[in-house]
């Protein structure tokens, strides 16, 4: 007899993007005359940038021709690419960070949610709250939980961030062995400081603990004091994995790139209380189950580090960035108390009442989609958070609806 993996049974009805989107779809199909407005899921809407493209369709034409046609890559990618992450994204900050300690990928979500699997079973797991979804369901799924009551589940050492804190969690009190962490934040928008995000790294070298740093976001990165990667913090090198992606840098959601850096001297024990290279690990992991991210699509990631893609992704980031103090603007008018926005395309929004509440009524009144906080962690509920991936006129236009519809 077939049986089922029973911790799948401990998942929440749906993924929450999924859940927003059927919630979505039915109030359209009632109501097909409104125009709804998606600020809803960080989805970008702009396209990719010339510099990507051109290099995308270079590519293309390579594959046509029996001289320049390329079958399988290397897993982890191909050289001209991680030589371009190491240089640009790492060395030019002053991270020493190598190229073949960067494996590219088709996603930050596949990375972050597949990471899990180098870990025993038994290990303690901080993750923040409210958080983004996939690095507390994949370790749901493969049972390092226990069952799901009063909206947490157990098991799980939950780092509260909240308006007291300023959205950066404290410490935890007990010892931790795996730390989820996420800046600039999805979904509050907040950002850690460097002397802040040291406290975590001195913490995992303390207790032999490992933190999985999620910096999808650091594109939108615009006070200089804020670090841009954790290898900036010394000793991070040692204790951390860091995920990155072009999906928000550089409108990638729908042509997939990510990568994932895992710097030769980050361990992990074994049973033995031996030091297991998690390079190695992952790299096993990668080349059995993954085949690489297509050519084409590495030469348009590669294609962001030239010049002209320096220019244009920053300028795709700025774009957001201007919608997100458009939001920020029509919070402050409206009188909500909310944060990011500023170095984040997200803006965290405390609407005063409960955020499903606050979700129906935006939709119901203003057709404008936006995430219920309660749906990223406990912590979440009361706040909703609006993205500023969208074009300038459907944010403005979006906005205009909110203050007629809460004011
Ligand atoms: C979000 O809306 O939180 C993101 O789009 C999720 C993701 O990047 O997978």
């Amino acid at each position: 007899m077939i049986t089922i993996n029973e911790h799948y049974l401990k998942l929440q009805a749906s993924y929450l993007f999924s859940d927003i989107a059927k919630r979505v779809a039915a109030f359209q199909e009632q109501n097909p005359e409104i125009e709804i407005i998606k600020l809803g899921i960080g989805d970008v809407t702009r396209p990719l940038p010339r510099a990507c493209i051109d290099a995308f369709h270079k590519a293309v034409e390579e594959m046509a021709s029996e001289a320049s046609f390329r079958g399988y890559g290397p897993e982890q990618g191909y050289a001209f690419l991680r030589e371009a992450i190491a240089a640009n994204d790492f060395q030019a900050r002053g991270a020493d960070i190598q190229a073949d300690e960067i494996f590219v990928s088709d996603g930050a979500k596949c990375d972050t949610g597949n990471i899990q699997e180098l870990f025993s079973q038994d290990i303690k797991i901080a993750i923040p709250d409210p958080v983004y979804p996939v690095y507390l369901d994949t370790n749901v799924m493969a049972g390092r939980t226990g069952a799901y009551v009063d909206g947490r589940y157990q098991g799980i050492v939950y780092l509260d961030s909240t308006k007291e804190n300023n959205f950066v969690p404290a410490l935890p009190r007990e010892k931790v062995d795996l730390i989820y962490l996420c800046f600039p934040n999805n979904p509050t928008g907040s950002t850690i400081s460097t002397a802040e995000l040291k406290t975590w790294v001195d913490y995992a070298r303390e207790h032999q603990a490992l933190i999985l740093f999620d910096a999808a976001y650091e594109i939108f990165i615009r006070d200089q004091s804020l670090p841009h990667t954790i290898y900036e913090i010394e000793g991070a090198k040692e204790v951390a994995i860091e995920f990155r992606s072009y999906s928000k840098s550089a409108g990638f959601t729908g042509t997939r790139c990510a990568y994932t850096v895992i710097p030769k001297e980050c361990t992990a024990y074994d049973r033995n209380g031996g030091r297991q290279p998690l390079h190695s690990l992952w790299n096993r992991r990668h080349c059995t189950k993954f085949n690489g991210v297509s050519y084409p699509v590495q030469r348009a990631a590669e294609a962001v580090y030239s010049e002209e893609g320096k220019t244009q992704t920053r300028e795709l980031a700025d774009y957001y960035l201007h919608n997100a103090a458009s939001v920020r603007r029509a919070m402050q008018d409206l009188g909500f108390f909310f944060v990011g926005g500023e170095n984040s395309p997200y803006v965290w929004i405390n609407g005063g009442r409960d955020s499903w509440d606050f979700f129906d009524m935006l939709l119901n009144k203003a057709g404008v989609v936006c995430t219920p906080g309660a749906g990223f962690g406990r912590c979440g509920n009361g706040y909703i958070r609006i993205s500023a991936f969208n074009s300038h006129e459907k944010v403005e236009k979006a906005m205009k609806r909110l203050k007629d519809a809460l004011s």
